[in-house]
């Protein structure tokens, strides 16, 4: 049976990503997109939803927009630098001819889940805003939504966007927290994962082998975020931070997942948005989420390419 989901998305080159490798496959059904500040703002994330979901002649799939600032701190403007002004890199894809439906993301997500408890996995792939006001508004959501996978946090790795922080989680620390305290049950991949997943441009030339609007779209879109990459950190290739966590679904056996208390400082200091597992309990508290802590990262790239390989025969 498919796993139903709905992705919180920011995109974002590695979220339209994402969006595509869920399109390719068959193991999850995905239900709808909301849409969140991060990467870039609403508007341009909202617009690329929708464009991404028509490229991939998935335009039945609903888009809510959601939140376009976080619930404390100011808006963060530093993806434009790793996504590109449009925010999906160099790609160009024509405006959208559909627009998003009329209720708000945190709207949206409240209805859909409480409509069919138990049904619904949600991925978070963007700052957690929409989620954490949609458990302020409506709790039972907690209890209704089947799982939570989550992009986000950096637990033994250092951050990206701070010294101790990942972006999605600093962009808003504060809903983070929410969420985390919710009782949800939670799936965390973070950096400690998504850097061991390394698309390089020899992978992406092989792709282009198949001349198809598919592997032009990872070409293109990746051209900025590599560019990125090679500058800040040294290497041909860039993270797949975002597809990992649907590995959760398609590819489970390659991800070591372990139990923790993991909380993030909301304290506003040197560390803030810095996310941390209590791996020695001295806290005493229940683990609140599963962790991945080591992925079979060479192994989920291949996978990746061999589902954008079938989506070329399809679009
Ligand atoms: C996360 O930040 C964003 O730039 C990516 O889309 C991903 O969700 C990685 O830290
Ligand atoms: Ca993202």
């Amino acid at each position: 049976m498919k796993t139903r989901i709905i992705i919180d998305t920011d995109p974002g080159v590695d979220d339209a990503l994402t969006i595509l490798l869920a399109l390719a496959s068959p193991e999850i059904q995905l239900e709808a997109l909301t849409t969140a500040h991060g990467n870039i703002g609403i508007e341009k994330t909202t617009r690329n939803a929708l464009a991404v979901l028509e490229f991939a002649k998935a335009s039945h799939i609903p888009v809510a927009r959601g939140c376009s600032l976080p619930l404390v701190n100011p808006l963060n403007r530093s993806g434009d630098a790793v996504h590109g002004s449009s925010g999906i890199g160099k790609a160009v894809l024509p405006e959208p001819k559909s627009g998003p439906v009329e209720q708000h993301a945190i709207d949206y997500l409240i209805e859909r889940i409480l409509a069919e408890p138990g049904e619904i996995t949600l991925f978070t792939i963007g700052p957690m805003t929409n989620l954490a006001l949609a458990i302020c508004k409506e709790p039972r959501i907690t209890e209704a939504l089947k799982g939570l996978v989550i992009m986000g946090g950096a637990i033994r790795s250092g951050g990206n966007i701070t010294p101790q922080a990942e972006f999605n989680i600093h962009a808003d620390p504060h809903a983070a927290h929410v969420v985390f305290h919710s009782g949800i049950p939670i799936t965390l991949i973070p950096l400690d994962v998504t850097y061991k997943c390394l698309l390089t441009t020899a992978d992406v030339e092989r792709l282009n082998r198949i001349d198809s609007p598919v592997a032009r779209f990872v070409r293109d879109a990746t051209v900025p975020y590599m560019k990125f990459y090679k500058q800040y950190e040294g290497f041909e290739g860039c993270a797949l931070h975002d597809p990992l966590t649907l590995a959760t679904i398609i590819a489970p056996e390659l991800l070591t997942i372990e139990e923790h208390y993991v909380d993030v400082d909301i304290s506003g200091g040197i560390s803030a948005g810095k996310t941390f597992a209590d791996f020695m309990k001295v806290s005493k508290k229940p683990a609140n989420m599963k962790v991945a802590l080591d992925v079979r990262g060479r192994e989920f790239i291949e996978l990746f390419i061999e589902r954008m390989e079938s989506l070329t025969r399809e679009i």
